[in-house]
């Protein structure tokens, strides 16, 4: 059985107040759940992580980067390494995200390169895939998805210490979300890739998450679906009340 991880990427967004008024507040709801059936993962900017992390702290929520070099070290000027984000109190970092690949001009193999990164740093890794509209228009998108699987993901990887996000491009933001039925084809069919390169076994228990528009009102019925194991949400992950709904909708389950 596959724990659900609900997962919020805050993106380039928050000053201090209100990202540590986010992190209270949802800390506050989280702690109160004596035995939490749910993880919680929140990707606040580099500039409020450290206030995140002292935050969310004995919370139980998992607080990360949205990034990281694939270097510990160095001549890196701006960069952010797994192993400062680790120093920091970090349980993990999103890799891969697709804002990444396309404005960073992020390819397979660098995400890749800072999966094993943040792997070898101790964190938890979270690799984003996903295809744009026009790939999908032309029917490619498992085809894309594939290719990002084989090449974003490192040789080895373990269920618990890598979790892929499934993250049509042009659902992100959009207000737009793939049909159920779109969204379980295409994560039926990671799982089947992953288990042709790391085995049935960590296909079996690999958390793949969906990301795209997720908001209260389609959450249930996303992360309801049978390959589905949690969910990386954007823009209802910035306010206490739509996050916390996101997330409720597995109190029952
Ligand atoms: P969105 O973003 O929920 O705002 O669509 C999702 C993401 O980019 O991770």
């Amino acid at each position: 059985m596959r724990r659900k991880l609900i997962a919020g990427n805050w993106k380039m967004n928050g000053l201090t107040q209100d990202g540590v008024a986010l992190a209270k507040g949802l800390s506050d709801l989280y702690r109160t759940l004596t035995k939490p059936s749910f993880d919680m993962f929140i990707a606040p900017p580099f500039t409020l992580l450290s206030k995140v992390v002292e935050t969310a702290k004995e919370s139980g929520i998992w607080v990360g980067g949205q990034d990281c070099s694939m270097y510990d070290s160095g001549a890196h000027t701006g960069d952010v390494s797994p192993v400062m984000l680790k120093d920091l109190g970090c349980g993990g970092v999103i890799v891969g995200h697709s804002e990444r690949r396309a404005d960073h001009g992020e390819t397979n193999d660098i995400v890749k390169a800072k999966a094993e990164a943040a792997l070898k740093a101790g964190l938890g890794v979270i690799i984003c895939v996903g295809e744009t509209l026009a790939e999908r228009e032309a029917g490619k998108t498992l085809d894309v998805v594939g290719s990002q699987i084989k090449g974003s993901v490192p040789e080895g990887a373990k269920a618990g210490h890598v979790v892929i996000a499934y993250e049509p491009v042009w659902a992100i933001g959009t207000g737009k979300t793939p049909t159920t039925d779109d969204v379980q084809e295409v994560h039926a069919f990671m799982r089947q890739k992953l288990a042709g390169l790391l085995g049935e076994e960590t296909a079996q228990q690999m958390q793949l998450l969906y990301g795209g528009s997720v908001k209260p009102s389609n959450a249930k019925e996303l992360l309801s679906l049978p390959d589905v194991d949690g969910a990386l949400v954007g823009g209802a992950s910035l306010k206490v009340d739509d996050f916390w709904a996101i997330a409720s909708t597995q109190l029952s389950a």
